[in-house]
């Protein structure tokens, strides 16, 4: 009967004409015979890279022949005859390693053949160019849209692919990836960002050996905490920041994602990116289309440098909120006052605010709740009203208060969770996701609610769009998510249980999207209980992102070095906090690599502090715009050396902005001058110390006038030799 059913498709392929379709146009017909095809190159460029896909005329399949320097001779064109590697492998038929997509159609046959049927490129701006790429089962009427969008100058490449079928029930499909690469180098190295709560980004590389490598995470309502989605791979030799061959990739997805490599028989490697499928084999509908989240992805022939100002450039642009614009400063209330706080409290923080000179007040946990008041992490979430006790005048007093003083107002919320000990969980017990027939299973005290039913996400949508109606002067929110998934059903999800981890990412986006369409331009702060939920699938909705809770400056130089691969500083939020012993013009000097806030007690400085932080706001605001939208070059890595040193470039170069840390330093150890770079060798900079402390020793070149050539030839003395010691400098033309 099988075997019929499958001849039949056959069959009526076979005799059914079908045009070369538009993928952009309107639904093809998608059980068609796929006309012969005769050799056809497609380039995907950008200025310096070519991904060169060839379709045989042989078999019709699509293969990758060429990913690498530009080729700028025409014959080498030419001369691309090699089919190369499949561009999506699939299952069932001839492909003995791992597929980029798997599907069981409607007759049980568990096999997925995919050939070229068109293609179209579109200019988008002067800038990017989309490449649509059709490719379809020859038998079933099933099809991959393939879509590479090219960015020429910022020298990145998005990947994405949408599928659908038109059989008549629903079919499985099991692998469903963003992107397949291939690569031919004689050994290849891997650097992965792992970690885990407080100890975010910690960098491991390691070279590939044949088989399978699994960089992935399995937490649901995020990607990040114990690995982040974010890869380098260096190709034939280890790369350094401005030497050797190097990918850098990330998955702009909020939730499970992996990055599989795997090495065959013949060393070729094959870099599968996408959603994680593990247990989410996903029922698709006839004629919806399920859409993968863009795989990002960057290739620099000149080291980790070059990839890294390739992946700002395309975020400040693209990726992140609102980036080419500016930032708050702000002051934060968690660590100074967690949840105990009142009026009169809030109001003097309000003061310090304005006395430091910053832009904006952020009350954070613990404002709501009255029946279970929030007054710990294990009541409250859900209840959303302002607590009565703490606030008795509402959030429309302190909004007052904070206009009064020429200061902003932010606020905290967590939308998408629960604590047991909340009305929101006695009203509504089928809104959370939770096990039947197990106990609950609390992390931080709290359940996530199930944001794949329409009414959950009403919710959410309701509780940040109440607030900001209620209350139209909030400048700032700050959205945590302070938990995974675990002991995870949906009632709402009934037989469809293994969607949970993609439909919950993808409700959380309609949301988001929902807000932003009223809300376009209110900064919204991305947390995850520290930094969990750091992608660019989240943070085209967010201004910026929480990095970690860990704020001792110490740990966060590697917390920062690790982010700053992938995402620009004016992303990165760091806040001066009492964690850490190390002076406070090392901590603030730290905060001050990214986007700077503060976390303190206020009224625990002394004068000589305050002064010192006020003069420090000063000048960040001054230098700020170099740090947001400058250029970054690592120096110097705390991962190889006891010390740390960065620096970041205005476009123009003439203003720099330079940070020395001294980590640790050994009895009798000595740190080499530094060669500065991305200075023009031509102009001359005066060099001016930025957070002067009376209390640090050593050198100073505050005053000095060099030629940029000095600067990135001979070098500075930059690090002094006492441990936990720091200096800025900002090197202007
Ligand atoms: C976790 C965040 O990372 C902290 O900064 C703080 O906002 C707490 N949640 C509040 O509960």
């Amino acid at each position: 009967m099988k075997k019929l059913s499958v001849l039949a498709a056959f069959l009526l392929s076979v005799f059914t004409l079908a045009s070369a379709q538009d993928p952009a146009g309107p639904p093809p017909p998608l059980q068609g015979r796929i006309p012969p095809v005769a050799d056809v190159l497609i380039t995907v460029s950008t200025l310096n890279t070519d991904l060169i896909l060839r379709v045989s005329g042989r078999d019709g399949r699509l293969y990758q022949a060429y990913f690498g320097a530009k080729l700028t001779n025409p014959d080498a064109l030419r001369q691309m005859r090699d089919a190369g590697h499949p561009v999506y492998a699939t299952f069932g038929t001839d492909n003995l390693f791992e597929p980029a997509v798997r599907a069981t159609h409607n007759d049980g046959n568990p096999s997925l053949e995919l050939k070229y049927v068109s293609h179209m490129t579109e200019k988008i701006s002067p800038d990017i160019t989309l490449t649509k790429i059709l490719l379809r089962d020859p038998v079933y009427p099933f099809e991959v849209t393939l879509n590479l969008k090219s960015f020429t100058k910022e020298e990145v490449f998005e990947e994405w692919a949408e599928i659908r079928h038109t059989e008549k029930k629903p079919v499985t499909i099991y692998n469903y990836a963003s992107s397949m690469l291939h690569f031919d180098a004689r050994k290849y190295w891997l650097t992965q960002y792992h970690g885990d709560w407080a100890e975010e980004m910690k960098m491991a590389e390691s070279e590939l050996t044949a088989g399978i490598k699994i960089l992935d995470t399995k937490l649901g309502t995020r990607a990040h905490m114990y690995q982040t989605p974010v890869f380098l791979l260096s190709l034939n030799e280890k790369s350094d920041e401005t030497n050797g061959e190097v990918l850098a990739g990330t998955l702009a997805w909020s939730g499970n994602f992996r990055f599989l490599f795997e090495i065959d028989e013949k060393g070729s490697l094959r870099v599968i990116s996408g959603m994680n499928p593990f247990a989410s084999e996903y029922s698709l509908e006839p004629s919806k289309v399920f859409n993968t989240p863009p795989m990002i992805f960057t290739l620099s022939t000149s080291g980790q440098g070059q990839a890294s100002r390739n992946l700002h450039h395309w975020a400040t642009k693209y990726g992140v909120l609102d980036a080419t614009g500016s930032r708050l400063t702000l002051l934060n209330n968690w660590e100074a006052t967690g949840f105990n706080f009142d009026e009169k409290k809030l109001a003097g923080i309000l003061d310090d605010t304005k006395k430091m000179g910053l832009d904006l007040f952020l009350l954070d946990d613990g404002w709501f709740a009255n029946k279970y008041p929030r007054n710990n992490d294990r009541a409250g979430l859900g209840d959303w009203q302002e607590n009565k006790a703490k606030l008795p005048n509402g959030l429309g007093l302190l909004l007052k208060e904070a206009e009064s003083r020429g200061v902003g107002f932010g606020i905290w919320i967590e939308p998408e969770m629960v604590n047991p000990r909340s009305e929101l969980y006695e009203n509504h017990p089928d809104w959370i996701l939770k096990l039947p027939n197990r106990p609950e299973h609390y992390y931080r005290n709290q359940l996530v609610l199930d944001l794949t039913n329409p009414k959950v996400q009403d919710f959410v949508y309701n509780v940040v769009d109440g607030l900001l109606t209620a209350n139209p002067g909030i400048a700032f929110i700050k959205w945590d998510c302070n938990r995974m998934m675990t002991n995870t059903y949906s009632v709402y999800l009934k037989d469809k249980q293994s969607h949970i981890y993609i439909d919950y990412v993808n409700s959380l986006y309609a949301v988001l999207e929902r807000l932003r369409q009223k809300y376009p331009h209110l900064p919204i702060m991305l947390c995850s209980g520290g930094g969990g939920r750091v992608d660019y699938g989240a943070l085209k909705y967010f201004t910026e992102f929480w990095a970690s809770d860990n704020t001792d400056a110490l740990e966060r130089i590697y917390i920062q070095w690790g982010y700053s691969y992938f995402f620009p500083a004016i992303s990165v939020c760091n806040h001066v906090t009492s964690w850490g012993d190390q002076s406070l013009k090392f901590r603030t000097d730290v905060a001050m690599m990214g986007k700077m806030g503060f976390d303190i007690k206020v009224n625990d400085l002394t004068e000589e502090e305050l002064k010192f932080c006020q003069n420090a706001v000063v000048s960040y605001k001054s230098l700020s715009d170099v740090i947001w939208h400058g250029d970054l070059f690592r120096l110097i890595s705390p991962y190889k050396e006891n010390r740390a040193v960065l620096m970041y470039v205005n476009e123009s170069r003439s203003r720099a902005v330079l940070f020395g840390y001294t980590l640790n330093s050994r009895y009798g150890e000595t740190f080499n001058r530094v060669c500065l770079q991305g200075l023009d060798p031509d102009k001359t900079y005066k060099i001016r110390e930025i957070n002067v402390s009376n209390r640090r020793r050593g050198m100073s070149e505050n005053g000095r006038s060099y030629t940029g050539e000095y600067l990135m030839k001979a070098g500075l003395d930059i690090s002094s030799g006492t441990p936990l010691s720091s200096i800025v400098y900002e090197i202007a033309e």
